[in-house]
Formats: C-alpha cells, sequence, structure tokens
C-alpha cells in the first residue's frame, strides 16, 4: 500500500519580530527539536483528515483550520490530482499558538508528504507558496519568516521580499526556550500594533526602528562571536517589544527569572501575548539548570539548543 511522508521543523525568531512585518530584517533559527509530520496513504472515497485536533472528511474541517484544506486543495490541483483519495495524518509535537511556527511547520510537511506521495517534486518557491496559503488564511498578514525557517535548516536573516541569507555564526551558544502555557494569536498580536501606529505613528515608528538596528548589530554579532553583547541586543529587543504592548505578565515573569539566574539576555519570541521566551545561557550546563528554574517559575515546558554554524548545511543553501 502506498504511503509517504513529509516533515517540517519548528522555528525560533532570535530578534526583530513584528518590525518585521513593517520591512525591518529579523533573525530565525530552525529548531529541530519539535516538529510536523504529515502521513499520506491512500483511502477510500474523499479525503480523510486525522490530526490531535481534528478528524473526519476534509470538507468538514473547522473554520479555524480552514487554511489547511485551502492549502491541501492548492497542492492537489498543482500536482494535477485533484480527485484523489487520501487519507492524511498529521503529527506534531510543536505546541500550537506559542510563536514556534506549529502552522507554518504543519502546512510544510502536509505540501511535502504530497508531494512525495504522488512523487512529484515541486521547486523551492512553490512548496513555500503553498504552505504560505494555510499561514495567510491563520495570520493575516505574515511577514513569511515563519514558512522560510521551517523551510531552511540554517539560521536566516529574513527581510519581507528578499531571499533569505544564511547566517555566520563564529561562536556556538546555548539557547532556553520556555513555554508560558498562554495560548497567543499572532493575528491580534499584528493587528494591535497597526492600531497603535495609527494612533502614535512616531512612537511605534521608533520602536519599530530600533528593533531593525539591534537586528543589523545581532548579525555582526553573531558574525564577532561577543556573545555577552548578543545577550544586552535580546535585552533591547525586549524593551521594545514591551513598548509595541506584545510582552504581558507570564513573559515578563519567566523574562526576569531567566535573567536572574544569570542568563546573558532574555525575550519573549514569536507574536508575544502568550508563548514562549528565549534566554541567552553561558553554556550547556547553565541552559540545563535555566530550564530547570524556569519550569520550577511555571514554565509549562522547557528546551535547549545549541545554535551553530553547520559550514556543510551551508554550502548546500541555493
Ligand atoms: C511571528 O512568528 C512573527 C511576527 O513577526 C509575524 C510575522 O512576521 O508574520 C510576529
Amino acid at each position: 500500500e502506498k504511503r509517504a511522508v513529509g516533515t517540517a521543523h519548528s522555528k525560533i525568531i532570535l530578534i526583530g519580530e513584528h518590525a518585521v512585518v513593517y520591512g525591518e530584517p529579523a533573525i530565525a533559527l530552525p529548531f529541530p527539536t519539535l516538529s510536523a509530520t504529515c502521513i499520506v496513504e491512500h483511502s477510500y472515497g474523499k479525503i480523510l483528515f486525522e490530526s490531535e485536533k481534528y478528524t473526519g472528511p476534509l470538507e468538514r474541517i473547522p473554520e479555524r483550520m480552514k487554511g489547511l484544506a485551502l492549502c491541501i486543495n492548492e497542492t492537489l490541483l498543482e500536482l494535477g490530482q485533484k480527485q484523489a483519495n487520501l487519507k492524511i495524518t498529521l503529527i506534531s509535537n510543536i505546541p500550537i499558538a506559542r510563536g514556534l511556527g506549529s502552522s507554518a511547520a504543519t502546512a510544510m510537511a502536509i505540501v511535502r508528504g504530497l508531494s512525495n506521495y504522488f512523487a512529484t517534486p515541486l521547486t523551492k518557491t512553490k512548496l513555500k507558496t503553498l504552505g504560505n496559503i494555510a499561514e495567510k488564511y491563520a495570520h493575516g498578514n505574515p511577514s513569511g519568516i515563519d514558512m522560510e525557517t521551517v523551510f531552511s535548516d540554517v539560521p536566516i536573516l529574513f527581510q519581507k521580499g528578499f531571499m533569505p541569507k544564511p547566517l555566520f555564526i563564529q561562536k556556538p551558544f546555548y539557547l532556553v526556550v520556555a513555554d508560558t502555557g498562554e495560548i497567543r494569536n499572532t493575528k491580534l498580536a499584528v493587528a494591535s500594533i497597526l492600531a497603535k501606529r495609527k494612533q502614535d505613528p512616531k512612537h511605534i515608528e521608533h520602536s519599530i526602528h530600533l528593533l531593525g538596528l539591534y537586528t543589523r548589530e545581532t548579525k555582526d554579532v553573531l558574525m564577532a562571536g561577543d556573545l555577552s553583547r548578543l545577550g544586552e541586543l535580546l535585552n533591547l529587543a525586549q524593551i521594545e517589544l514591551k513598548n509595541l504592548g506584545v510582552s504581558d505578565e507570564p513573559i515578563d515573569h519567566l523574562v526576569n527569572v531567566a535573567k536572574n539566574e544569570g542568563a546573558l539576555g532574555a525575550k519573549l519570541t514569536g507574536a508575544g501575548r502568550g508563548g514562549c521566551i528565549i534566554a541567552l545561557a553561558e553554556n550547556g550546563d547553565h541552559a540545563s539548570m535555566l530550564c530547570k528554574r524556569l519550569r520550577e517559575a511555571g514554565a509549562t515546558e522547557t528546551w535547549f539548543f545549541k545554535v551553530e554554524q553547520d559550514s556543510e548545511q551551508l554550502s548546500c543553501e541555493e
């Protein structure tokens, strides 16, 4: 029996979220610890969809997941398989709506799974365009950074409308990710900044501009391997994200705990208002200690990972 699999990893925004929507650069990292997998099999009759959130015919998928149905139908059209009888199963360990790119990874896993099932390779651009159908539905006006990062095997500097650039990382560093457990809504967070910008353009544009400057400096700092300045830049970015109104009490709490426990810097990651924080650790042992402290302080889940250059992967990039 024919069966195919598609996968995609989650993502972490190191710096530049929100400002990226307004054309500033942002830096994002693939986060392979968490990933989405899509299994495509033959079925009889309609397209059946199975996931933790919904199981049943694709045509009856709930409204909030409609983006996935649009993405599946458009992909099948692209593959010339409009009449396919399929069972599409989604398995993911990426917490949903926490800023880790679960929607982008899910969409990318599905598109890859379908392309593999029909043994019809799609170009990189096509894969991302199809995946973004679901993103647009879920997020309104995404910058595209999530899709680029779940697609990339290396850290990237992303700017709307440009090809993402692989980043040079001189010195590996350990990043802790801690989940507040609070569900966030990217669409609302993005819309809240847009509304504030209408009311008080100077104030909001200043924060966006500063976030852009911090991101540009982060790129240089990563190239120079200056981890203490990297920590400072993460802290500065958090101040501006607070200013934009996308931090909240659970985030501030975890950020403060991380800093009190010696993190070189800490900030929210992704859209904010719930979701996850990241903290820069001194080394692997410190990262593991920070995880423990953050869980004691209320984080529902924590992870840490080493961010480093992979020269082999880098040279494979398009
Ligand atoms: C979400 O991961 C990142 C935001 O900047 C939104 C976007 O870029 O589409 C908040």
